[in-house]
């Protein structure tokens, strides 16, 4: 297969119409110049192994996954990145011209490389991360924390087995606690992250004890609508470095971007504002 003159990607999932993707990257193909589309691409379970191999064929080149995909991609995909196997689930995929689909995952490098961006004096060495929530978001955020070198990551999620399981899995610099010892968990450490939907849009707050909050810790919230959740404006009037969850969301999107039009993007003020628009 050769490449497409004009090359396609989309994002899959379903529902797909929420997505925050096709304003991102069309966002960016614009910006460069690039002649290329990117689609969303509502598809059911049902039907995925068939339009995913059929795409290739379509020119299109690559494409994002999203809920409820990112798992049962990976049977799909003729080989995953060490990083997808280790999540369990990829959110990008690249169609070689050879025909083999590489799926690999790019929520930790997102995370990371937002917090690289807003915070630069951020020190993961410093103390212990604290993660709150165990679910999807919770793996990658832990592993990306591991990398970076937090010394400790003090886990803590309202079902407790599945901190548990999070932990068998991403190994012993892992230390769990009950949801109800959260607030020590805050409190004992130097980087906090809510990894749980609390405090977004149409869901209850996130109710915490955040009186650990003191200035020089760092912040952040997966959740990005709204942009400044109450954790992020508690820790803000507290004195700490807060970092909002938009920012994970575009640089997770860099990889793909990158291997599939071949332009490295820019994660900055314009594309935080195409897709907020
Ligand atoms: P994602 O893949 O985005 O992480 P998820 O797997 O559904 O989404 O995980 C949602 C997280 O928010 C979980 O940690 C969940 O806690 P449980 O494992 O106990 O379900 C957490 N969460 C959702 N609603 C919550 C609530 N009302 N109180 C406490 N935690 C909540």
């Amino acid at each position: 297969m050769t490449r497409p003159a004009i090359p396609l990607a989309g994002v899959i999932g379903n529902p797909v119409g929420h997505s925050l993707s096709p304003g991102l990257h069309g966002h960016w193909l614009r910006r460069y110049g690039i002649r290329g589309h990117y689609v969303p691409l509502q598809v059911g379970e049902d039907d995925l192994a068939q339009v995913i191999r059929a795409l290739p064929r379509m020119g299109f080149v690559g494409a994002n996954v999203t809920i409820p995909h990112k798992r049962a991609v990976l049977d799909i995909a003729d080989q995953a990145s060490d990083r997808a196997i280790l999540m369990g689930a990829a959110n990008t995929l690249t169609f070689l011209e050879d025909g083999r689909i590489l799926a690999d995952n790019t929520d930790a490098h997102g995370f990371l490389a937002n917090l690289r961006q807003e915070a630069p004096d951020w020190d993961p060495s410093r103390g212990p991360a604290c993660v709150l929530g165990a679910g999807g978001a919770a793996r990658a955020v832990i592993a990306a924390l591991l990398e970076a070198g937090v010394p400790e990551v003090i886990l803590t999620n309202r079902t407790r087995p599945k901190a548990e399981a999070l932990r068998a899995d991403l190994g012993t610099r892992v230390r769990v606690l009950d949801w109800v010892q959260a607030g020590n968990a805050v409190d004992e450490a130097e980087t906090v992250v809510n990894t749980t939907s609390l405090g977004m849009e149409g869901q209850p707050e996130l109710r915490v004890p955040l009186d650990g909050l003191r200035p020089g810790k760092l912040v952040t919230d997966i959740v990005y609508a709204p942009l400044r959740t109450r954790l992020l404006r508690v820790a803000e009037d507290e004195g700490c470095t807060t970092v909002d969850g938009l920012g994970m969301l575009l640089h997770q999107a860099v990889p793909g971007f990158e291997r599939w039009f071949g332009k490295r993007p820019e994660v900055d003020r314009e594309a935080r504002d195409a897709v907020l628009k």
